[in-house]
């Protein structure tokens, strides 16, 4: 299926930027707009390979900028959104919720109005439930569930729980898209995903993080005793899902999206230090750099996902990759020193630090 205009929000990020090369590869719409506020998290860098395509635009712009929406959506009609802009950083979220729940809770909103205006011509109110001429995937997180227990996974149907600002911004948005399917017929999808790890991540996330240190000799930093359980999915698994779900999601549904793939953060970085000993035998063994923290505040234990519905419904699986998408990883980041010196140079912590005042 290819549609006739994908409008992408946050397309410069590391989950945008790697679907909006999914989208181009496997012809998800003819034409593919991106809109990024390209805030410290946001690079154009991520997008050069794909510039020139002419399927391809490019506008910088606020989700929260309301005026600059509207004229926005008045000069271009979409037919499909997903919307991966947001703030996304957890520990930045506890030293600053401000700009999480500007840009997570407020922008969505605008977002959604503005969406939801453009498209009032174009929706039959009562009868989205087929496949519809338009659709809005929300992109969320499984964060908002909460923390687990030793057992168990999240469910669509578990009730929210958020426990950090991040997450309560996001659940404040998902509820805003749910708000806008039930009350306005807007056609609204919603995904919960676990923690994505690949190419184009900024190097503030666990994974990155521990590579660039292990490739500068730098401690490794594991928060309180390192046994938080999360989720890993690899970004490419995450991108296939979230295309199927525009083709073939059924609308007003929410579905959840994970790994099956649950490990210790001091597993995981122990493994990314196994893989460096190959990769840079200089500096094995490079566990030697493994330093215990302060913990997160409120830092969640554990999570998990049933993705089941979208398994069963969709047929998507997650790769079973074992840790060869972790060493592809690691690749990525050892052949693209460039992208990363930039961002640790600084200019684009300068920028948020202008935009945000943080
Ligand atoms: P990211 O921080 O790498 O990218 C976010 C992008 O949004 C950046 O390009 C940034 O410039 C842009 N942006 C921020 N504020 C904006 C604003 N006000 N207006 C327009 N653009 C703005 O985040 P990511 O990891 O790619 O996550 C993308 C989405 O997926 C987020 O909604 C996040 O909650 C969700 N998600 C992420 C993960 C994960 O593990 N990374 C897992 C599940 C869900
Ligand atoms: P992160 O990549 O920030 O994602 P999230 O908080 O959204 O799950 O962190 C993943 C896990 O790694 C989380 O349990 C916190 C932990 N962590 C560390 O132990 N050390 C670090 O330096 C970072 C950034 C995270």
């Amino acid at each position: 299926m290819t549609f006739p205009h994908l409008l992408i929000t946050g397309g410069a990020g590391f989950i945008g930027s790697n679907f909006v090369y999914h989208a181009l590869k496997s012809n998800l719409a003819r034409r593919i707009t991106v809109i990024d506020a390209l805030t410290y998290a946001g690079n154009l860098e991520n997008l050069s390979a794909v510039a020139a395509d002419p399927r391809l635009t490019f506008q910088r712009l606020d989700i929260t900028d309301r005026p600059t929406l509207d004229s926005f959506f008045a000069s271009t009609e979409f037919t499909h959104v997903i919307h991966l802009a947001a703030e996304s950083h957890v520990d930045r979220s506890i030293a600053g919720p401000e700009a999480f729940v500007r840009t997570n809770v407020l922008g969505t909103f605008h977002l959604l109005e503005a969406v939801r205006k453009s498209w009032s011509g174009a929706l039959s109110l009562q009868s989205v439930a087929d496949r519809p001429n338009r659709l809005f995937l929300h992109v969320s997180t499984d964060e908002v569930f909460g923390s687990l227990g030793a057992t168990g996974a999240f469910t669509e149907e578990t009730p929210y729980r958020p426990n950090s600002p991040y997450a309560a911004s996001k659940a404040g948005s998902d509820h805003l898209a749910r708000a806008y399917h039930h009350t306005y017929g807007l056609p609204v999808i919603i995904s919960n995903c676990s923690n994505n790890f690949g190419p184009f991540q900024f190097p503030e996330k666990l994974i990155p993080l521990i590579i660039l240190n292990c490739l500068q000799s730098k401690p490794l930093p594991v928060y309180g005793d390192g046994q938080q359980v999360r989720d890993w999915l690899f970004v490419s698994d995450h991108c296939r899902a979230l295309a199927l779900l525009l083709t073939a999601g059924r609308v007003g549904e929410c579905y959840n999206i994970g790994g099956s793939r649950e490990r210790t953060n001091l597993d995981l970085v122990r493994a990314i230090c196994r893989i460096m000993d190959q990769k840079r035998p200089a500096g094995a063994p490079h566990d030697r750099l493994i330093t215990f923290v302060a913990d997160r505040p409120g830092h969640d234990r554990r999570y998990a996902i049933n993705s089941s519905k979208i398994q069963s419904e969709l047929g998507w699986q997650p790769t079973q990759a074992g840790d060869r998408a972790l060493e592809e990883t690691v690749d990525w980041y050892i052949e693209n020193r460039n992208w990363w010196e930039g961002i640790l140079s600084g200019e684009y912590h300068e920028y948020y630090a202008r935009q945000y005042g943080a």
